[in-house]
């Protein structure tokens, strides 16, 4: 018997899948090289179905003899292991994305004279389409809820860029380049209570209660799909930050983050300009632990974000405070900073790794925004949080616009910065 190797994501199945395995079947015994999570995360979106729901479903097709793991994308590893007569592939990888991995199977089956078979693209139908219609249908709350934890086992880093309304929901959703054959996207967004605030005209000193920024976490929400992570400022007292726990577990946010401060929240980012007081360590676990006792599911996270390099308290306050937290139940820690240098954040890292109970790292790069996202992954960090820049892309192409309708006394100068009428209306999908 020949033995057939087919590498997979088997997502959002498809007959076009069921004619792949079906043609690689008649050539042989057919073993699933089926892409981990991590692999799939490595190029493109993370899939729909975790990697255990998707074996199951893929094992029981007619046709399939095995499934074994495929951890990159690259197949050399599994095809040296397994050393198959074939591996069987749709035609549409020869370009795109896939175009490097193709030319490299060839390349290794070469070693012992195997050969890739590929089958007519079957038309009208891809995965793609299936998860654009499956978007458009929208998340149950829980699994928007679990993927950020599924990310974080996935991704290197993972990527969260700040929405204040619908509108920027809808961009951190859609935005998608393509680098070196790789589709990048960003993988959550973020509730910051600064873009919040500015976007409703108030400063960020937790004026906006919390019943008003469920507003605008319910309009991102209905025109977003993807993980959202909320700046909880404080937490408020504990009683009401176990009930804000329970509201955003309910509506599917994945993540909240508290801050390790107390009294009047000031925006961190002021530093030491004014007044901002710490909350003990005492304190602040116990507000962790209530918190984590009042969420019903594993996958809510709370995140704990210390305030000790803002308020120059040092690199070693704030270890201390990290163990403290993680020991309280913190699901992730977040390091705060104002300094455009790097080196007291990578002085955290470089003790936080060795660290025995350690938790996912959090950075808002905010004030050293040269750092590239590959120091932070060099640094051990998991997740960045692009915290504010949208609001402060708008901010001042909608003060060019209006100055320049003041002194042109007329909107014709400003147009060609403007989006077409045609263009924004038609945006948003009906
Ligand atoms: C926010 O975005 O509201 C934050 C981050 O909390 S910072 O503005 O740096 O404090
Ligand atoms: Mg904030």
């Amino acid at each position: 018997m020949k033995r057939v190797y087919v590498g997979i994501s088997a997502d959002l199945l498809h007959h076009g899948h069921i004619n792949v395995i079906n043609e690689a079947s008649k050539l042989g015994e057919v073993t699933i090289g089926l892409l981990t999570d991590k692999a799939i995360a490595s190029y493109k979106r993370l899939p729909f179905l975790p990697y255990d729901q998707r074996k199951i479903i893929i094992a029981n097709i007619k046709g399939v003899k095995d499934v074994i793991p495929q951890e990159t994308l690259d197949y050399a590893e599994n095809l040296r292991k397994i050393k198959p007569d074939y591996v069987v592939h749709g035609d549409d990888w020869q370009e795109g994305v896939q175009k490097k991995t193709r030319e490299k199977v060839i390349e290794v089956l070469k070693e012992w004279g195997g050969q890739l078979v590929e089958v007519p693209y079957t038309k009208n139908i891809s995965s793609g389409q299936l998860n654009k219609a499956l978007r458009e249908i929208g998340y149950t709350p829980e699994i928007r809820m679990k993927n950020l934890r599924r990310l974080l086992n996935s991704k290197e880093l993972v990527r969260i860029l700040e929405a204040h309304n619908g509108l920027t929901g809808y961009i951190v959703e859609n935005a998608k380049v393509e680098k070196n054959g790789v589709i990048k996207e960003f993988d959550g967004i973020w509730i910051s209570s600064l873009t919040d605030s500015l976007a409703k005209g108030k400063p960020d000193n937790e004026v906006i209660d919390f019943t008003s920024r469920l507003s605008t976490i319910n309009n991102i929400l209905e025109s977003t799909t993807k993980p959202m992570v909320v700046d909880g400022d404080t937490g408020g007292n504990v009683e009401h930050f176990a009930s804000m726990v329970k509201t955003l577990e309910r509506l599917g946010v994945s993540a909240v983050i508290i801050e390790d401060k107390t009294g009047l929240k000031r925006n961190s980012l002021l530093g030491t300009d004014v007044e901002q007081i710490q909350d003990t360590i005492e304190n602040f676990s116990a507000k962790i632990k209530t918190g984590k006792k009042s969420q019903i599911t594993n996958d809510f996270m709370i995140i704990a974000r210390i305030e000790s390099l803002i308020l120059k308290k040092g690199v070693w306050e704030a270890l201390i405070r990290a163990k403290a937290y993680i020991e309280a139940g913190a699901d992730a820690i977040m390091i705060h900073s104002k300094e455009k240098s790097f080196d007291e954040i990578k002085d955290f890292c470089k003790q936080y790794s060795k660290f025995e109970n350690k938790v996912p790292l959090v950075v808002v790069p905010s004030t050293y925004s040269h750092v590239t996202e590959k120091e932070l992954i060099d640094n051990g960090i998991n997740m960045v949080i692009y915290a504010n820049h949208l609001i402060r892309a708008a901010y001042p192409a909608m003060k060019k616009t209006a100055e320049s309708i003041l002194l042109n006394e007329r909107a014709y100068e400003i147009e060609d910065s403007l989006t077409s009428i045609n263009d924004i209306i038609n945006l948003i999908p009906k």
